[in-house]
């Protein structure tokens, strides 16, 4: 049963979400994740959004499943000597600190490779070098400021943020892709590198449709925005475009059978140009197959309300799952709008591993998304994340060599902290 980085080390030095969703991938790719955490708190997650007593929060187990975790004051002398000796024994040492919390450990790139050549430092930060390099960044902020929040929503409303973390959970992903592949470069110069992923610029790397929309506006109006065919002017800047896809092709959430009750009774609309006439007949309205005012893509762009307005009194008719069915028959691309209850009781979903039911100590059993990425040579089981300093002891005598009488002078020290009992136990 293969591993894909099978004998790589991390020295996971990351908290909240960034960070941990990047080496939480690395974890699921077979990589041995070490977590250092601060003793007593550890990753802040764990004590927020508390949903059972004191036990982990879902926002920490569900970006730490397959770590370990060691406690370690790294602002003690001893404690900063244990991480050093560390790093000698780690491959990446992934962190996302604010600005200048590393060099303040005297952790300095200088420092770390001279320690160990091999080394990758990888880390997130909210902005890259400029006029906010030094700036404290969350999820909205980085999606403010990479372009996200002045498109999304309606444009007679205000910017708008999205759900999905494409500011940390998407920096992450970048990250992770930034790691494996100075790994692999590393196989051929035996030298390690920097790597940093602003989470600025991951946003605009996602947005970067808009960035396209942008340009194109210096060259006239987008026409394939609803706002066009309303005859709304455009100004100098991408407007928020409500639901329309950004792909070109006119799409539309439309309301289905159940919407008076049902938040989430919506499906997502495409009048892809190539199956225009499958739409025409599954809504009834075979003469916008040759009418020259329906016909091409061109011609519809006027028509976009008046034409939605009528599929949707066809979704109205149906369920979205019966929409869904009768539309992919032909084709016709269309999604249903999920909610979360329906998505974690999607049974497909678990037998993929996209979602998983895990068992904790403190927890009881808790459901978490697995690996969204499959490889077939790939197979490490989701576990759950690792209790505060759990491994600790562990880690320092397998992978430091240290007795155990080392150990203890060592916690005796408080670089350690003292290492939380299993609640099983
Ligand atoms: N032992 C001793 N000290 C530790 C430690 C350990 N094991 N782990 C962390 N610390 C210290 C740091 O050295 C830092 O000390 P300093 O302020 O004296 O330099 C301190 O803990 C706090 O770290 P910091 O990163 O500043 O945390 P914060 O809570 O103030 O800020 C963020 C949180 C997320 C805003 C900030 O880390 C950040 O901007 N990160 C980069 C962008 C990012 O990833 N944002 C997304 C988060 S999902």
């Amino acid at each position: 049963m293969g591993k894909a980085l099978e004998g790589v080390r991390i020295l996971d030095f990351t908290h909240v979400q960034s960070g941990p969703s990047c080496t939480q991938l690395l974890a699921w790719f077979g990589a041995d994740v070490i977590k250092v955490e601060r003793p007593g708190e550890g990753d802040v997650t764990r004590g927020q959004l508390r949903d059972l007593g004191d036990a982990d929060s879902l926002y920490f187990t569900m970006l730490n499943s397959n770590k370990r975790s060691i406690t370690l004051d790294t602002k003690t002398t001893d404690g900063k000597a244990v991480l050093e000796d560390l790093v000698k024994q780690c491959d990446v040492l992934v962190e996302n600190f604010a600005p200048g919390a590393l060099d303040r450990m005297g952790l300095t790139w200088e420092r770390l490779s001279s320690i160990n050549p091999r080394l990758i430092l990888a880390s997130v930060k909210g902005f890259g070098p400029g006029p906010f390099e030094d700036c404290k960044v969350y999820e909205n902020v980085a999606q403010c400021a990479g372009g996200a929040a002045s498109t999304t929503g309606f444009r007679d409303g205000p910017p708008v943020v999205s759900a999905a973390q494409i500011g940390d959970s998407g920096t992450g992903l970048h990250l992770a892709l930034g790691i494996v592949t100075a790994l692999f470069q590393r196989e051929h110069t035996g030298r390690g590198q920097k790597v940093l992923c602003a989470m600025q610029d991951a946003v605009l790397n996602l947005c970067r449709v808009k960035l396209r929309d942008q340009q194109r506006l210096a060259h006239g109006p987008l026409k394939e925005y609803s706002q066009h065919g309303e005859g709304v002017p455009f100004g100098d800047t991408v407007p928020r475009a409500g639901n329309d896809s950004g792909g070109g092709q006119p799409g539309r959430i439309l309301r289905c059978k159940g919407w008076e009750h049902d938040p989430n009774a919506y499906i997502y609309f495409i009048t892809q140009g190539p199956v225009w006439e499958k739409i025409c007949d599954v809504i009834h309205e075979p003469e916008w197959k040759t009418d020259p005012g329906y016909a091409t893509p061109a011609a519809r762009l006027p028509h976009l309300n008046e034409i939605f307005t009528r599929i949707e009194a066809w979704t109205m008719a149906h369920t979205k799952f019966e929409a869904m069915e009768i539309l992919n028959r032909y084709d016709i691309p269309c999604g249903p709008i999920l909610s979360m209850k329906e998505i974690a009781e999607d049974r497909s979903l678990y037998a993929t591993g996209t979602l998983v039911e895990v068992e904790h100590p403190a927890r009881g059993s808790y459901l978490t998304v697995g690996n969204p990425i499959k490889l077939s040579d790939n197979h490490v089981d989701v576990e759950r994340s690792p209790l505060l300093g759990e491994h600790t002891d562990e880690v320092l005598g397998e992978v430091l060599g240290f007795t155990p009488d080392r150990i203890d002078a060592l916690r005796r020290s408080g670089a350690l902290g003292t290492p939380r009992r299993m609640a099983a136990e």
